[in-house]
């Protein structure tokens, strides 16, 4: 079975090509992990590699109830078991790092706009403990802000490299903060950081580098919904990104209508390193298209949700739950 297979994939020796997906689950009041998060890893350390879900690069990132950090230093101690439980398995594991920019809320942010690329309302709802909110109309970012965004990167890559993660991921599947700037529509600026849609996002990855991690790079150039739907000059920018790219991997999310191989195909010819393929796979699925050669590694979210043992029921051909949305996330986030 081809999933199965150990592969050569960011620079690591992976035990087979099965990837958690970043899952955000809200079970983290506080923003301080420990022991839940390390039992709830280990037990899908059935992978060879495991992105965790979303995590703040600082406070001014935030933008959804109950996830975790990594910019203070009671973060970095609490992941600590988590890296240490998921190595003792022989799994690999690299921390999300998540910034909501424009999509954050007011309720978060005690009162304050959120401030995004440009003054432009993304369209888009917003989870809070008091239920879903409409995004509001942020402020334009000053430049200094958004260097201060690239130091937080940079800091917050630095942590987890303390933490005893393997590598970080950024951006994310979604409208967050660095695929905002990518976007024509999102990102109005006149200045170097909108002449170069991609600036801020390979200012990031530099910065995240020099902190001595490995860098993945998760994009969803499917993406529809609100102002953020991918149109045709979003798609362009996200060529001319992933060409250039030179990192440990890149993340791909799929269309919603299931697996577009010609489309990761596409993508696997432009790129070159190391990819991850996701959504809507299965077993079948998964072999299949790395069996064609057209991704190193497939990522499940869902099936792991449902199925912590998920690779031992690939290898056993066992029937999978199906998971249950209500249980995604913690009772704050789904009030
Ligand atoms: C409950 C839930 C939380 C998610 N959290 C994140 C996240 O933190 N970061 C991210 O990039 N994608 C997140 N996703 C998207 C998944 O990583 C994945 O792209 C999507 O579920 C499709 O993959 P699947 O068909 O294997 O579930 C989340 C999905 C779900 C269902």
């Amino acid at each position: 079975m081809s999933l199965l297979t150990p592969a050569d994939l960011g620079g690591w020796r992976l035990p087979n090509r099965v990837v958690l997906a970043p899952t955000t689950r809200a079970r983290v009041p506080g923003g301080v992990p420990g022991e839940p998060q390390a039992a709830y890893y280990a037990q899908r350390a059935g992978a060879g590699l495991i992105v965790t879900e979303g995590t703040w690069v600082s406070e001014r990132a935030i933008g959804f109830p109950d996830v975790p950090g990594v910019y203070a230093e009671d973060q970095v101690a609490g992941w600590r078991p988590v890296t240490d439980a998921v190595h003792a398995l022989g799994a690999r594991i690299v921390v999300q790092l998540w910034h909501t920019g424009a999509v954050s809320h007011p309720y978060f942010l005690g009162g304050a706009r959120p401030a995004g690329p440009s003054a432009v309302n993304p369209g888009e709802s917003v989870h809070t403990a008091s239920g879903r909110r409409p995004t509001v109309t942020p402020r334009e970012m000053s430049v200094a802000e958004i260097r201060a965004v690239v130091e937080d990167y940079g800091a917050a890559a630095e942590n987890a490299r303390r933490a005893g993660f393997d590598g970080v991921e950024v951006a994310a599947n979604g409208v967050y903060l660095l695929a905002q700037f990518l976007h024509p529509r999102l990102n109005r600026r006149t200045d170097a950081y909108g002449r170069c849609r991609r600036k801020l996002l390979l200012e990031v990855i530099d910065v995240v580098s020099a902190a001595g991690t490995a860098v993945g790079v998760r994009l969803s150039p499917w993406w529809t919904g609100g102002l953020f739907t991918v149109d045709e000059s979003l798609r362009a920018e996200y060529d001319e990104l992933v060409a250039g790219l030179d990192v440990a991997y890149l993340h791909l999310r799929g269309p919603d209508a299931g697996p577009d191989l010609g489309g990761f195909a596409r993508y696997r010819r432009l790129f070159g390193g190391s990819l991850i393929v996701n959504n809507g796979f299965d077993r079948e699925s998964g072999n299949a298209v790395v069996e064609a050669g057209i991704a190193d590694a497939v990522s499940f979210s869902r099936h792991f949700v449902a199925n912590p043992d998920l690779v031992t029921r690939f290898a056993l051909g066992l029937p999978l739950e199906t998971a249950d949305p209500a249980t995604y996330y913690g009772v704050a986030a789904m009030s």
